[in-house]
C-alpha cells in the first residue's frame, strides 16, 4: 500500500548524490547538485543557491574547478559545505592544498584525486531555489591510484560511499 507523503520533502526519497568540491577563484564550496549535462563535449552542471558567496564569485569569473573528493576527505568536505568564503579562507581552515590549473584561473584542490577544469558556458535560471551553472571541461587530471568506489556521496545529512554492485553489463 502506498501512502501520500509531503511533496515538499519528496526530494529526500532520492538515494544519495555525488558530492564535489567546486573551486571558484580561491574559494571552495561543497556541491551535491552536480550532474553531467553533455558527454561530448563534456559539460558539467552545478546547482547553486544565490545566497552562496561562490554564486557571486561565479557571476563575475569565467571558470570553475570540479574536484572529486574521496571518503578520507569527508570532514574537510563538510567544513567547505558549512563555512562561507565571506568569513573565512577555506583553504586555510581545512588545510587543503591549492593546485595550479592548466587552463583556467580558479585553483584546484591537490588532495582530491580528480580535478576538472571548466569554462563557464551557460547559466540556467528557474523560478526555484537553485540556479545552474554549466561548465565545459577544458582540462582534466586524475591520480593514477584513484578508486571511484571511494568517491563520496551525500544526501539528507548523510555522507556515503558507493554500495553493492547488483549487475555488471
Ligand atoms: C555535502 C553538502 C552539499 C551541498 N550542496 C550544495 C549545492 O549543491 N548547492 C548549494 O548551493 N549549496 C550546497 N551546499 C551548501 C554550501 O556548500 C554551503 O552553504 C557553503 O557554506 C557555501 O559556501 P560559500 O558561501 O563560501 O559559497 C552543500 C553543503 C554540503 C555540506
Amino acid at each position: 500500500m502506498k501512502m501520500e507523503i509531503d511533496k515538499k520533502n519528496a526530494r529526500l526519497e532520492f538515494p544519495a548524490f555525488p558530492v564535489v568540491l567546486v573551486t571558484v577563484e580561491e574559494n571552495i564550496i561543497a556541491i551535491g547538485l552536480v550532474h553531467i549535462f553533455s558527454f561530448t563535449p563534456l559539460k558539467i552542471g552545478i546547482g547553486m543557491h544565490p545566497q552562496r558567496h561562490s554564486y557571486g564569485l561565479l557571476e563575475k569569473i569565467k571558470d570553475f574547478g570540479v574536484n572529486i573528493p574521496t571518503k578520507e576527505l569527508v570532514e574537510k568536505v563538510d567544513l567547505c559545505g558549512t563555512l562561507s568564503g565571506r568569513d573565512v579562507d577555506k583553504f586555510k581552515e581545512s588545510g587543503l592544498t591549492k593546485m595550479k590549473p592548466k587552463k583556467i584561473k580558479s585553483v584546484l584542490i591537490k588532495e582530491c584525486p580528480v580535478n576538472l577544469e571548466c569554462d563557464k558556458v551557460q547559466k540556467i535560471t528557474f523560478s526555484g531555489s537553485h540556479d545552474w551553472f554549466v561548465g565545459e571541461v577544458v582540462a582534466a587530471h586524475r591520480d593514477e591510484n584513484y578508486d571511484r568506489e571511494k568517491a563520496l556521496s551525500y544526501w539528507d545529512k548523510e555522507y556515503r560511499v558507493m554500495g553493492e554492485r547488483v549487475l555488471k553489463r
